[in-house]
């Protein structure tokens, strides 16, 4: 009797307890960090369970502190935490230091040392932000909700590169190339994404050109045959950054290199408003993750109490659902965010008639909705 009154005593005073590295990195990335940390903790209590943080070094602070945009220490304690968690990297301050002593060589390093080859992009437009969208509310029509999954440690950002000469000329060149097995994962991936989805995956190359897509486009359809569910097209690059803009519900996954990717996502993150909204996750097919807005470190802005914060916390939500598990408190924080956008806004989503809130109010206000108050 007395010990199963001490075993149920442990279980209500031990929580679960996740470790997660912080890298707040530079510009508006301490601001935005911070908020989502608030945001973390207040589902943490609500759901039963709690986070150590640790703070590491990488992008520009990393430079100024140590000369390394990425220490090995924050290597090293990357690869012990149970997720990541950054701001974003880079400024004016560090771009004319050579390629690889620059903060986004940081970033690139750690996607890369941690084997992050997965990179998980949501365009999904927010109720309240559809008139904040510069697409038109007809081409938009009644839902919009893209999943661009990015291929993140392979291509053109980490093939051979260097400086050379053409015709006498002084010249630079860089190389994109993939194996099968870097296709075959990435795609795999995306089908899994797209079964939990509409089932519906657009694989998007530049295989009238290259020949590194053509492999990717073989590939793709090869894999296909694993998932007879899913229905599978093909699009050029070009063609489908037009699309995206001409009629981006036809979309439900898309799966793509590193560098299509990183444009694509961009122009996807604009239809659903603002930039500043969209989240994401890079997955090395462990529960290891990180997790980062898409937007960069918005320099211009940094200090000012104006940056929204609203992706960075979207990203910690995409944390508890890919590396913890924890749906129910992912669910609580998107819904937290949906109802915190009909009654506030920062400046880059201003609305008339609703009132427009710093970046701190803004945490504290889709913290407490997280709570539950
Ligand atoms: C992104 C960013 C990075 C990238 C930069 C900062 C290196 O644009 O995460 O999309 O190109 O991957
Ligand atoms: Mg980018």
């Amino acid at each position: 009797m007395a010990e199963n009154l001490d075993e149920k005593l442990n279980e209500v005073t031990v929580l679960k307890n996740y470790n997660i590295v912080v890298l707040r990195g530079d510009g508006i990335g301490p601001e935005i960090v911070a908020e989502a940390i608030k945001v973390l903790d207040a589902a943490g209590e609500r759901f039963g369970f709690q986070f150590t943080y640790d703070e590491q070094l990488m992008g520009g602070c990393a430079i100024d502190a140590t000369g390394e945009p990425l220490p090995q220490q924050t290597i090293d304690a990357c690869k012990q935490a149970d997720s990541v968690l950054l701001g974003a990297v880079g400024g004016w301050k560090w771009d004319t230091l050579p390629g690889s002593k620059r903060p986004e060589a940081g970033l690139l390093g750690i996607r890369s040392a941690l084997g992050l080859y997965a990179n998980l992009r949501p365009a999904k437009i927010f109720e309240p932000l559809k008139s904040a969208s510069p697409i038109k509310d007809s081409i938009i029509g009644d839902q919009l909700d893209i999943l661009v999954v990015r291929e993140l440690t392979g291509g053109i950002y980490f093939g051979e590169r260097g400086r050379c000469e053409k015709n006498g000329a002084p010249a630079a060149y860089d190389t994109e190339s993939y194996s099968v097995p870097e296709i075959e994962r990435i795609a795999r991936v995306a089908f899994d994404m797209a079964m939990k989805r509409g089932k519906k995956l657009t694989s998007v190359d530049k295989a009238n050109v290259l020949e590194s897509s053509r492999l990717w486009r073989e590939t793709v359809i090869r894999i296909s045959k694993e998932y007879p569910e899913v229905e599978l097209n093909h699009m050029y690059v070009d063609n489908c950054a037009m699309q995206l803009v001409r009629n981006p519900a036809q979309f439900d996954v898309i799966v793509t290199s590193n560098m299509f990717g990183d444009i694509l996502s961009d122009e996807a993150s604009m239809i659903s408003g603002s930039i500043g909204m969209l989240a994401s996750a890079s997955l090395a097919g462990s529960s290891l993750g990180l997790y980062e807005p898409i937007h960069g470190s918005a320099p211009d802005i940094a200090g000012q109490g104006i940056a929204n914060p609203l992706a960075t916390i979207l990203s910690v939500a995409m944390m508890l659902r890919y590396s913890f598990d924890e749906a129910e408190a992912a669910d609580a924080i998107e819904a937290a965010v949906d109802e915190a956008l009909r009654r506030a806004r920062t400046p880059d989503i201003k609305e008339d008639g609703i009132p427009v809130v710093s970046t701190g109010e803004m945490g504290d206000l889709v913290a407490k909705l997280t709570a539950g108050e």
